[in-house]
């Protein structure tokens, strides 16, 4: 037999954990069933419309728990294991419940050799939480993520799949969190890094007054 099937990299469970979600909370009412019917007739096949069914999901339910996404799946019309696979490969699908606030720090190319995993490690420290991982008081959960498609501003974070925080330092991060725990979200002004200054002729990145939480809604907002 050959290694790989002997040793798969790949173990699932035998059966989906119990579910989360009470049975009679466990359904979508006509209006959502009706968004759900518009968006399959957008697309050539049903599967079309699973992202933006499982995003309404995902902001009924809090999260996706196998339960979830099985729900999802039937009303949108295909097979568990289809919407099981979209739900796991996207980190923007929350497959635990998840703090207030998640923070989804980009280390990827352009934000690591910018100092994403300082970024990381200095929340991580700062919450007293490892990526993954949510606090105590049920606030704020961390979450390492590949390109935000912000690499230009790199390092970068997102708050919660809505405003982005650019050109992350440490100062940054930390006026975030205090700012998150009040319910806000800070403007901030862009640093002039040194190497801003000389070589790269000052515009490797902008020193122009920025806001580093970007006027984009939640694309829940969106995508009705
Ligand atoms: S590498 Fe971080 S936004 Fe692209």
């Amino acid at each position: 037999m050959a290694d790989f099937i002997k040793h798969p990299v790949v173990s699932l469970p035998d059966r989906d954990p119990d579910p989360v979600i009470p049975a009679d909370r466990l359904v979508f009412t006509d209006d959502e069933k009706g968004r759900i019917a518009e968006w399959i007739g957008r697309y050539p096949t049903a599967d079309g419309a699973i992202m933006r069914a499982l995003w309404m999901a995902q902001e009924k339910f809090g999260w996706l728990p196998p339960e979830v996404i099985r729900l999802t799946a039937d009303a949108v019309g295909i097979p568990y294991a289809r919407a099981f696979g979209v739900a796991t490969f996207y980190t923007q699908y929350y497959k635990k419940e998840m703090g207030r606030h998640v923070l989804d720090v980009c280390t990827c190319f352009s934000c690591q050799v910018c100092g994403g995993y300082d970024m990381l490690h200095h929340l991580e420290k700062k919450l007293g939480i490892s990526k993954g991982q949510t606090t105590a008081d049920g606030q704020f959960s961390i979450q390492e993520v590949e390109c935000l498609g912000a690499c230009g501003s790199a390092p970068v974070l997102q708050v919660t799949n809505g405003p982005y925080v650019f050109s992350l330092t440490e100062e940054k991060l930390d006026a975030l969190v205090d700012a998150l725990r009040e319910g806000k979200i800070p403007d901030f002004t862009s640093v002039t890094l040194p190497q801003d200054q000389d070589e790269f002729g000052g515009n490797r990145r902008t020193d122009a007054p920025a806001t580093a939480a970007s006027p984009a809604p939640p694309v829940s907002a969106t995508i009705r």
